[in-house]
């Protein structure tokens, strides 16, 4: 007995061997949560993502400075480098790509140095100038803790990668004055520039209880003048605007337009995130120049009609103008849903979303689309598909062949029984609170997807929709249900939800969820409804996660079409040629 079961561990063991040289062995220093053949090792902690960026290891908040210059997408990112949590000595931390998919780390671009940054180095962005050079205006922590913004510049304009940047020498270029606290003033935007000659950016700010964007002007880019003490934008008792964005966005068409571009062709869509509220929210409206003012459609209301980003977790986010596809693109940062502990164990903490491109909604003109950027599909391999096929109530399907921890899913609804929705008076009603308190069934849906589910389901993630009847329309409900994400306790498992407009014709609901592991990025309405969530099942981890199409409603629903792919692995950070073992 004894001697067969040796026997056995040296044949495993020599196997295990064979299979390392049959897929060389990873000499690389940050691919070794990858087991080579069977995708993740589940003792290892199964959350890192593979087509999510991250870097090697530690913190990471906001997205800094994206942009394209010579052929390269840069993303620089808020990072801690010594550590899985925040806190001082923030730095730059930066990549480059070619497709904004797979990455190569690069040395930080700009750490604490000098009296002005000297605590920490926080977020701010790229503007590239008139003669095509890049500048980045960041937020420094100086000695005193003010914060105050400086100027970085590449040293080797030559170098494509931009690997070193210097400080100008009249830093720091901008102070707090009153009209904003010395500790609440940051995040400048990538600048504009006006038919005046004069470049223009927007800072975040609170003073008092008003969160403020306020406007700077410079003729040079190192002088900036504060014209107008009147905050470009403000609103009382949301914190303070943290990263605001401003940009133009066209009204026929999903190409993207210069930061630059005032013209009757655009609107304008300005963005803050509200600390005290942590969720980035976007207004659309006219700018009007002359005035140096921007009118947005509508106020800031506080309640569930405020437009977002998303829906579920997304902050901080940036948006640049990719000349190279004449895109507008936004990055937004997802930080963890767990604990602390946590994170220390794990090593590292928040991801970003994949970029996605945004545009003006036409059906509305009043509220933005976004959707996952085209090269993400470079990495669909194995599909499956399902076409017209009816969903009976209280039914469920599994979407089976393809690996559900790592997965790309595109789904259309038809609800043929659309008209006996349940009439319901929203008026009022929290769209979130709505998510998490609804019965589990009802007439038309919840229907949607179980994702990350285990084979018993006692552990799922339920993107779901719902259609309710109001006077004069009806009224779709998205959920993201994470009460049942994982059997570990301590986790934020908050369901997010929100409301949108269903058509009657033609009576469909779209919706493409992006699986990473950890990550669930979901879109509704082909893009017009947004809701990330961060998930750490212990069981529906690599290989042993499934995938459902589920439909809770009394009333049958159809799938009329289902595209569901295996995601192959980025190379975020790796620089050898990696080959692909999943799908
Ligand atoms: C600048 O970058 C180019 C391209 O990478 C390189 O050939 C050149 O040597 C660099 N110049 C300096 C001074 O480092
Ligand atoms: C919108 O379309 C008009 C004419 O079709 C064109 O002249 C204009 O440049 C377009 N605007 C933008 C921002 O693409
Ligand atoms: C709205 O935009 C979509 C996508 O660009 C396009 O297919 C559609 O024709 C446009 N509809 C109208 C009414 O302009
Ligand atoms: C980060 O995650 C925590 C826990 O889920 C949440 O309470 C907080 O609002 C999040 N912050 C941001 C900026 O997303
Ligand atoms: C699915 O994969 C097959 C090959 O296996 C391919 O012919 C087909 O185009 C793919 N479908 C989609 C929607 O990508
Ligand atoms: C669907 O309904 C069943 C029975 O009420 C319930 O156990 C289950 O949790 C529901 N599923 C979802 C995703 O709500
Ligand atoms: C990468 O590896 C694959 C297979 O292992 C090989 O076919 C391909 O030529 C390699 N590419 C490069 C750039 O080395």
């Amino acid at each position: 007995m004894e001697i067969s079961a040796t026997l056995v561990l040296v044949l495993l063991a020599l196997f295990t061997f064979l299979q390392n040289v049959a897929n060389g062995f990873d000499s690389w220093p940050h691919t070794n949560t990858i087991n080579p053949f069977k995708y993740r090792v589940p003792e290892n902690p199964p959350y890192r993502t593979s087509y999510h960026f991250q870097p090697p290891q530690n913190w990471m908040n906001d997205p800094n400075g994206p942009m394209y210059y010579k052929g390269v997408y840069h993303l620089f990112y808020q990072h801690n480098p010594s550590a899985a949590t925040f806190g001082d000595g923030i730095v730059w931390g930066h990549s480059v790509s070619y497709d904004l998919i797979n990455w190569i780390h690069l040395n930080n671009a700009i750490e604490p140095s000098e009296a002005y940054d000297i605590i920490s180095c926080w977020s701010g962005s790229a503007t590239i100038l008139l003669d095509g050079k890049p500048v980045i205006m960041y937020t420094g922590i100086d000695h005193n803790r003010h914060q105050v913004q400086n100027l970085a510049m590449p040293k080797n304009l030559s170098d494509p990668f931009l690997r070193e940047w210097v400080k100008h020498t009249q830093n720091p270029v901008i102070i707090p004055s009153e009209v904003a606290e010395v500790d609440n003033f940051r995040d400048p935007s990538t600048a504009w520039h006006g038919k005046d000659g004069k470049w223009r950016i927007i800072i975040g700010a609170q003073k008092g209880d008003q969160g403020r964007a306020i406007l700077y002007q410079s003729e040079d880019f190192v002088n900036w003048k504060l014209e107008d003490a009147n905050p470009f934008y403000a609103t009382d008792n949301t914190g303070v605007c943290e990263c605001p964005d401003f940009y133009p966005v066209s009204i026929n068409g999903t190409n993207g337009v210069d930061s630059s571009v005032e013209s009757s062709s655009v609107r304008h869509v300005a963005k803050v995130g509200y600390l005290r509220m942590a969720h980035d929210y976007y207004f659309v409206g006219k700018y009007l120049s002359d005035e140096e003012r921007f009118i947005a459609d509508a106020k800031f209301t506080g309640t569930s009609l405020d437009l977002r980003y998303d829906y579920g977790k997304f902050y901080a986010s940036k948006s640049f103008f990719d000349y190279a596809k004449n895109r507008r693109i936004l990055w937004g940062w997802v930080n963890e849903s767990d604990s602390e502990k946590d994170d220390i164990d794990k090593g590292w903490a928040g991801v970003q979303s994949i970029p996605r491109q945004v545009w003006l909604d036409n059906k509305s003109g009043n509220r933005l689309v976004q959707w996952p950027i085209e090269e993400v599909e470079k990495l669909r391999s194995k599909n499956i598909s399902i076409n017209g096929e009816k969903l009976g109530g209280g039914s469920i399907l599994e979407v089976s062949g393809i690996t559900a921890s790592q997965a790309d899913i595109e789904v259309l609804f038809e609800i043929p029984e659309l008209e006996n929705a349940e009439s319901f008076d929203l008026s009022g009603v929290d769209p979130q609170l709505l998510c998490s308190n609804a019965p589990r069934s009802g007439i038309i849906g919840p229907f949607g997807l179980l994702a990350l589910a285990s084979k018993d389901l006692r552990e799922h993630t339920a993107i779901s929709f719902r259609v309710y009847k109001t006077s004069n329309k009806y009224v779709g409900l998205m959920c993201s249900d994470q009460s049942r994400s994982s059997l570990q306790n301590g986790l934020d498992k908050t369901t997010y939800g929100t409301f949108f407009d269903v058509d009657s014709n033609p009576r469909t609901i779209s919706l493409r969820s992006l699986i990473d592991h950890s990550i669930i990025e979901s879109f509704g309405e082909g893009g017009r409804v947004c809701m990330s969530s961060r998930v750490y099942p212990k069981l529906a981890t690599g290989n042993e996660a499934h995938l459902y199409v589920f439909n809770n409603g009394t009333m049958s629903i159809l799938i009329s079409k289902l595209n569901a792919w295996c995601m192959k692995e980025a190379e975020i950070g790796h620089v050898k040629n990696m080959s692909y073992k999943t799908c």
